[in-house]
């Protein structure tokens, strides 16, 4: 396990599996401002990657995320995209939301930034969010993210389009 102030990052257990899917994905408002994609139900017992993590797939790695005391479960935690020729990859969480806004997000941000900046030896991290996400830009500011650009009207979100905010940190920038 990957160990932060707060919390800690292991593997998907099977019982995170109903958790996430009634807290996380069923929320349809949610769902829809976290992915980019269409919201669509997962049916109980699907094997969909988005919850059981695909531990063959060397492009990303799926992690749950738990309170270091107690081992509560809190939410998840992607390094996904990962590219090993320009040694680069991308950020994305989610809390469960009775877990927000007491700190864990911007704990999980440094906890990816060790695993990937660390242990896969990666030069650039990037985290892409709506820009209406005050609490993800603040996540990752204070880890060290500056904001790269601004993808205009980039995400279909309910019935209107969004703007994205880019943010990247280098492994030379970040300050564990
Ligand atoms: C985005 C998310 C991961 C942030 O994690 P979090 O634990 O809620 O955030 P933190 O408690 O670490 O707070 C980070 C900062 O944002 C601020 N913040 C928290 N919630 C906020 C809110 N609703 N509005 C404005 N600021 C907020 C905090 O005060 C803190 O700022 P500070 O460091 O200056 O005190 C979490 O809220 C979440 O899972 N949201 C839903 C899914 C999502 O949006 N995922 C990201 C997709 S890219």
């Amino acid at each position: 396990m990957l160990k932060g102030g707060k919390v800690g990052l292991r593997a998907r257990h099977e019982e995170d599996i109903p958790v996430l899917r009634t807290e996380l994905y069923d929320d349809v408002v949610n769902a829809a401002r976290a992915e980019s994609g269409p919201w669509r139900p997962i049916t109980p017992g699907a094997k969909d990657p988005r919850l059981t993590g695909d531990n063959e797939e060397q492009g990303s790695v799926p992690f749950s995320v738990v309170e270091l005391a107690g081992g509560t479960l809190v939410g998840t935690a992607t390094l996904w995209g990962i590219d090993t020729h320009n040694r680069s990859a991308h950020i994305g969480l989610g809390l469960l939301p009775s877990r927000r806004g007491q700190g864990y997000g911007t704990d999980v941000v440094a906890t990816l930034c060790h695993y990937g900046f660390v242990v896969r030896g990666l030069r650039r991290l990037q985290i892409e969010t709506l820009a209406d996400n005050a609490a993800m830009l603040r996540a990752a500011e204070r880890n060290g993210f500056v904001r790269e650009g601004v993808l205009r009207s980039s995400a279909w979100v309910m019935g209107e389009f969004l703007d994205e905010v880019l943010l990247g940190l280098l492994a030379t920038e970040w300050e564990r």
